[in-house]
């Protein structure tokens, strides 16, 4: 077993226990008190970012998927992924939480996603009762900065109300929709090895628990199948005149970076921070770390053809 997959074993062990049980037994009361759930998943990794229990926890519940840091993503790829989420019923929508990217189509998407739900008040002659939903998501894929985005400042918060839980905060964004204040919190599917190494990459795991080197070897992998140009062009250099695999690559970027340990012996461990931190923050371009398994195919050479 390597030193990678060891430490992740650690971090399963880390992670599980306690609060996540705690987070998903809150999120199935919450689940009683709305009608929409919005799902955030890092448009990077749509799948790792996704609970596995997601779909069992919203059944019943009008949904929408958002693509979240669509910014950083391949945008051909941010197409399949949408068609993909759309094919299996879900309302998508691509969006950057930071700036606000996508998020004014978020309320006809609403109205869409909850028609079924307004035709039945309707039916009932209930008028003007808002739509009530809960944002979700792993860890670090920007709830709070959707939330406050999505919000802004015009809204008003509502306190406690007769048949809701004491203590949940309503967010009023107009008289159709209450978002509540809290997001769901939920976990990743740790135990799989490639969902593990993707969140480390995208860095909503820890990485004092995984090998610093060691993930910027696999992220060499992959970017050398799938993004080559990439690396080429944010580093200066041929890949195909690079010896020694991933090692080599990592030891030419300490070289251009000049990364060096005492007497110019490369310093890998920096080399590979800044390796995965350009990667974290866009300066390799936009990438996709995953598609739809019948789509893999299409992901080599220069990103999604
Ligand atoms: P969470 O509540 O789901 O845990 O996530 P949170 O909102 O704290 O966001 C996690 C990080 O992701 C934050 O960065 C946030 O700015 C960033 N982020 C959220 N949405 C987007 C997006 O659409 N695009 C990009 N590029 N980034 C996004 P941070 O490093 O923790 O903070 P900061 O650098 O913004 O100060």
């Amino acid at each position: 077993m390597s030193v990678i997959e060891e430490d992740r074993k650690k971090s399963v062990i880390n992670w599980y226990p306690g609060h996540m049980t705690k987070a998903r037994r809150m999120m199935q009361e919450d689940m009683k008190l709305i009608d929409l759930l919005i799902e955030l998943v890092d448009a990077r990794v749509p799948l790792s970012s996704r609970n596995p229990d997601i779909d069992e926890l919203g059944k019943n519940k009008a949904r929408i998927l958002l693509l979240n840091k669509a910014d950083l993503a391949d945008q051909t790829a941010n197409r399949i992924w949408k068609a993909y989420f759309q094919e299996r019923g879900l309302f998508v929508l691509e969006i950057n939480a930071k700036t606000g990217a996508g998020i004014r189509e978020i309320q006809p998407l609403v109205q869409q996603a909850c028609r079924e739900k307004l035709e039945r008040d309707r039916k009932r002659g209930i008028v003007n009762r808002p739509v009530r939903a809960m944002v979700a998501g792993i860890p670090n894929v920007g709830k709070s900065t959707f939330i406050n985005s999505f919000a802004g400042k015009s809204c008003t918060k509502t306190g406690n109300r007769p048949g809701v839980t004491k203590g949940k905060q309503w967010i009023r964004l107009n008289k159709s929709l209450e978002l509540l204040d809290t997001p769901g919190i939920l976990w990743p599917k740790f135990q799989d090895r490639d969902v593990g190494l993707r969140l480390a990459f995208i860095g909503s795991m820890n990485d004092e628990i995984l090998v610093i080197r060691e993930m910027a070897l696999e992220l060499l992998d992959f970017l050398i199948q799938s993004y080559p140009r990439s690396l080429e062009e944010r580093y200066g250099m041929k890949l195909a005149e690079i010896k020694g695999g991933t090692v080599g690559i990592l030891e030419e970027i300490a070289r251009v970076r000049k990364c060096y340990l005492k007497g110019e012996e490369p310093d890998y461990d920096r080399a590979a921070s800044l390796l995965i931190e350009d990667f974290r923050n866009g300066r390799l371009g936009r990438i996709t770390l995953e598609l739809p398994e019948t789509d893999r195919k299409t992901q080599n050479g220069d990103g999604v053809e």
